[in-house]
């Protein structure tokens, strides 16, 4: 089969051919459809995160896939050959951007019906990761606002829907197209934070979806009412800035859980919460794939088809 792979951190990805993997019994093949990348795949080729996520090479690269189910191990119940999929694989373990997938059967997700694979490959990660944030770890609830930087990104374009759907009031930080984008997504107000100062404008905020880090992240402490909280998913938050605002302040870890992806699935289908993608390249275009991931530029998610 044809897989993306990394021969070692800081090397160009490249396309080989390599066995089909083996499954246990607990695991099922897929046969992947599509795949999505993330900004973490990015960080993993670079090694900037070998200390949480230390890769073996040869590793075959992505996390987010869709597909159809191959074969099944002797121990899985539930799931048979044909059945469509989604999945998040660990990040250490990678395997998505290939022909075939190994996938423990815990962390399968029906495909919503009438969802192309390569739409529902976008949701994993990102979906999984706003849905976590916003609920799991930050309480919205209705009549809370809350900031979601990146609105048009991967995470924040579904993070803008989730809370909208929530009966939250949304306010989203984007640039260029990524405004009237954020606007359709539901956001109620949306600041071109090149243009203006999300900090000068904004106060009482329940809760900051932080999706920057850096400079953008020490000033959402100060748009945060007393108690409110901020989620950083990109580095830790500083606590003497979160103690001096008498604010809350965590980082986001998402882990593969296929119950919670489950949850997401399902409220995406309650809610019309829909997948916005930036672009679709076939796998052997997956150079184009990580430049625009890479660029940090991304309106919502990047699909390589696979089949
Ligand atoms: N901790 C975790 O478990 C976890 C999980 C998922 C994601 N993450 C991290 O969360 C971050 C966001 O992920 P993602 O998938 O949403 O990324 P993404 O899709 O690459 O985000 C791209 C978007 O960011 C916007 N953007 C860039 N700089 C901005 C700024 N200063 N203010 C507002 N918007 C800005 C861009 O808009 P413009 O082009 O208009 O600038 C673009 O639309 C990444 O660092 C990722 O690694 C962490």
């Amino acid at each position: 089969m044809k897989a993306v792979r990394l021969d070692d951190y800081n090397t160009a990805p490249v396309i080989r051919d390599i066995a089909t993997p083996e499954i246990g019994p607990e695991d099922v093949l897929v046969r992947v459809g599509a795949a999505a990348l993330n900004p973490l795949d990015i960080k993993l080729q670079s090694g900037v995160l070998q200390g949480y996520f230390p890769l073996e090479f040869r590793y075959t690269v992505g996390s987010d896939l869709a597909g159809m189910i191959e074969e099944v191990g002797a121990n899985v119940s539930g799931w048979h050959k044909g059945d469509k999929v989604i999945a998040r694989l660990d990040p250490v373990a990678g395997g998505a951007l290939a022909g075939f997938a190994c996938v423990p059967a815990n962390y399968l997700v029906k495909v919503p019906e009438d969802m192309p694979l390569e739409v529902a490959a976008g949701i994993p990660t990102a979906a999984g990761t706003a849905w976590q944030a916003l609920f799991e770890l930050g309480g919205l609830g209705v009549g809370q606002t809350v900031l979601i930087h990146a609105g048009a990104g991967g995470v924040g374009s579904f993070a803008i829907q989730f809370a909208r759907a929530s009966g939250a009031r949304v306010i989203a930080t984007a640039s260029g197209d990524g405004i009237a984008i954020a606007q359709t997504l539901g956001a109620d107000q949306v600041i071109d934070y090149r243009h203006a100062d999300f900090a000068e404008m904004l106060s009482d905020i329940d809760l900051v979806i932080d999706t920057i880090g850096g400079e953008t992240q020490q000033k959402s402490f100060g748009v945060l009412r007393s108690g409110g909280r901020l989620l950083s998913l990109v580095a830790p938050p500083d606590e003497a800035l979160a103690h001096a605002h008498n604010v809350n302040a965590q980082f986001v870890f998402h882990m593969s859980d296929g119950d919670r992806l489950a949850r997401v699935v399902s409220a995406m289908t309650e809610n019309n919460v829909r997948v916005l993608i930036d672009r679709t390249v076939p796998l052997d275009q997956f150079a184009d794939a990580f430049a625009r991931q890479s660029s940090g530029r991304a309106r919502g998610k990047i699909i390589a088809t696979v089949v």
